[in-house]
């Protein structure tokens, strides 16, 4: 496996699934035996621009149940790029911490950090990615279906961070997508080329369109998000408009096939992009996504460690 994890394409088909397969074997094995020790002594550095509640505590949690402990560097803490150099930063960093795991608005600032460090930078997420989230939904997909080639997952709202790692990664287990957008909110072209190219030698269909019935239409997974990311607030309520025909309810959910799943990464905006019937639903494995983060988590850190 590579140095780092910043972004969907750093993993290859067999990488992902062999994470997915140590994924499953720790969260077994943790009600058992919650500490192994696969990371003794390893120290994590969490350099995070902006908030969290499931990065933060599963990747604290998962370093410290793998023998190691971490260091939180927030928002004000740092000011990576303005106070010190993104290279700075990591060529420092790189001397005191066995790994970065690093929240920022610039998908450029990940690969900086990753290209400067002579330890593993994780992407906690990015304005063009959320690789870790991407992981332990697979897992959710595999634990609900029992497997991912030939799955249906369609996703309605904003082409955002999560929908991009999404998309690559469909394409590259042959997972079926259908991407609802309203238009002008597409993933970047970027992501649905690279994502057919996977496609091609896996048999998946990556499918865009402005219709979110059309694309849940037999669906087995409706995963949405919010429809204005982390940076993007000034937009809210423009969004709130343009996005108002995306909302997941139990409209929409009910054109699905009938044992559909709801996912969401969280946070829910409830009465936006979803409501309060569908998230709390028996649909939903929104928590399932979340739980599995420390377990994803848990994995990707033994196998980048152990360098
Ligand atoms: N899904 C997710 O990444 O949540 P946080 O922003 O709370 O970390
Ligand atoms: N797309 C959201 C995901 C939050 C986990 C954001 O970037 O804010």
């Amino acid at each position: 496996m590579t140095k780092d994890l910043t972004s969907i394409n750093d993993l290859s088909r067999d990488e992902i699934l062999g994470l997915l397969d140590r994924a499953r074997d720790l969260k077994q094995q943790l009600k058992t035996r919650p500490r192994v020790l696969l990371a003794d002594g390893a120290m994590a550095a969490l350099v995070f621009e902006k908030p969290s509640l499931r990065t933060r505590v599963t990747f604290e949690t998962a370093i410290r149940q793998l023998g190691g402990s971490a260091v939180y560097l927030g928002p004000t803490d740092i000011g990576l790029g303005q106070r010190e150099t993104v290279p700075d930063v990591a060529r420092n960093l790189s001397r005191w911490v066995n790994c970065i795991i690093a929240r920022v608005f610039e998908q450029d600032k990940i690969t900086t950090l990753a290209e400067n460090a002579t330890v593993p930078v994780i992407n906690a997420l990015s304005d063009d990615e959320h690789p870790c989230q991407i992981l332990a939904d697979l897992q959710t997909v595999l634990e609900h279906r029992g497997s991912l080639e030939g799955a249906r997952i369609a996703w309605v709202g904003d082409g955002n961070n999560v929908c991009n790692s999404l998309t690559l990664a469909c394409g590259m287990l042959g997972v079926n997508l259908r991407v609802a957008t309203p238009k002008g909110f597409e993933p970047a072209r970027r992501f649905t080329d690279q994502a057919r190219e996977y496609a091609s030698s896996t048999n998946a269909s990556i499918e865009t369109s402005y219709d979110p019935a059309a694309a849940v239409k037999d669906a087995e997974f409706i995963y949405t998000d919010t429809w204005t990311s982390m940076g993007q607030e000034d937009e809210a309520e423009q969004r709130r408009k343009m996005f108002a025909r995306f909302q997941v309810n139990s409209d929409l959910v009910a054109k699905a096939g009938k044992e559909v799943k709801v996912m969401h990464c969280l946070p829910a905006h409830r009465g936006e992009e979803i409501t309060d019937e569908v998230l709390d639903g028996p649909g939903s494995v929104v928590l399932d996504q979340a739980e599995n983060r420390l377990h994803a988590q848990r994995a990707l850190l033994a196998v980048l460690l152990a360098k």
